[in-house]
């Protein structure tokens, strides 16, 4: 399988690691040979090379200090005007985009879905804005096409929570969906608890690679009404603006008002509720009895409220480097699976 990988940070670093550490299981349990025949990053290097790029080399430059620092090869290419005009020249089966999110307008991401979209290429991401804002259209054009849309790692990383939704539950009727769909804000609300200060549970939650590029969209709640959107896009089909949201984030909790809730026998959480009516996230103060109060540390919780099997929760990582690269390789094997049982 061809791959253009768009964005090299975190995440797809993290798919890196993962097809270093797992190359022979994946071709012998699954015959899953990925090659990335390019890389674009936003402000460090373009590269292409028909005949695949080492991976080892690739992490390599990146430590470095960029893809400037991948030394060249007889077909290598480096000059491409953007990350657009590589995915409409390259041939490659698949566009795996994980570049920034942004949830204001999507870019440059969605220009990228386009792009692969309209050359015929598979789109994996973990990119939020597209999906957030535009998935009807998305999907329908994927569908036309004969091209598959994956994007579990939108959503709690590499946790099953859109498969579950979209095609484990399907034939349910989703009733309601709610939980705890932002790591980084669980991280600092169990790291406040313990008494760290709201700064110094931010730092770690970034350095342990949780945190949005820009972490406003977290404690601000705007990262899990993001995932909002795409949940009311994935399960009920409908597409709302975030200004219909009602959004709540954690940047007003003090530890003062973490040590009242402690002492009622409470604990804060941010919730994020999900229905076909709408869609809010705020923080709940919730008795230690909820389930949902019992998920600690950049764990998140998803319960889905259905008619045929009642409530199912998926509990497990909703973020890090490993997990949301896990999401994105869950996703390749499953257009792997496709492809071959066509
Ligand atoms: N910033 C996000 C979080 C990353 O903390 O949950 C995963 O979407």
């Amino acid at each position: 399988m061809r791959l253009i990988l768009i964005g090299f940070g975190t995440v797809g670093q993290g798919l890196v690691e993962i097809f270093q550490q797992k190359a022979e299981q994946l071709a012998a349990s699954y015959g899953f040979v990925p090659q990335i025949v390019a890389v674009a990053t936003g402000t460090r290097g373009i590269l292409h090379d028909p005949d695949g790029l080492s991976l080892d080399v690739l992490l390599q430059a990146m430590q470095a200090g960029g893809l400037q620092h991948y030394p060249d090869q007889p077909r290598l290419r480096r000059e491409f005007s953007s990350a657009e005009q590589l995915i409409r020249t390259v041939d490659a089966d698949v566009v795996v985009e994980v570049s920034p999110t942004n949830l204001q307008h999507a870019q440059p991401a969605l220009t990228h879905f386009q792009a692969a979209l309209e050359t015929g290429k598979h789109i994996v991401t973990a990119n939020k804005g597209p999906i957030a804002l535009a998935y009807p259209q998305l999907r329908t054009q994927a569908q036309q096409n004969g091209l598959q849309l994956r994007f579990e790692g939108t959503v709690m990383a590499g946790t099953p929570v859109i498969a579950t939704g979209m095609e484990l539950l399907a034939g349910c009727q989703m009733l309601e969906a709610r939980g705890i769909i932002n790591g980084t804000t669980n991280y600092m609300l169990t790291s406040m608890e313990g008494g760290m200060s709201y700064e110094a549970a931010l730092k770690q939650a970034q350095d342990l690679g949780y945190a949005e590029a820009d972490p406003t969209a977290d404690v601000g709640g705007w990262d899990a009404a993001g995932k909002v959107l795409i949940l009311m896009a994935a399960l009920f089909g409908k597409t709302v603006s975030l200004q219909e949201l009602s959004v709540e984030g954690i940047t007003a909790i003090t530890a003062d008002d973490i040590r009242a809730a402690q002492a009622a026998g409470e604990r804060y959480k941010l919730i994020a509720t999900v229905s076909a009516s709408g869609g809010s996230v705020r923080p709940v103060r919730l008795p230690l009895a909820d389930p949902l109060a019992q998920v600690m540390n950049a764990t998140n919780a998803i319960t889905f409220r259905t008619d045929l099997m009642g409530d199912i929760t998926v509990i497990g990582a909703g973020a890090g480097r490993q997990q949301t690269g896990f999401a994105l390789l869950a996703d390749l094997l499953a257009i792997q699976r496709i492809s071959v049982s066509k």
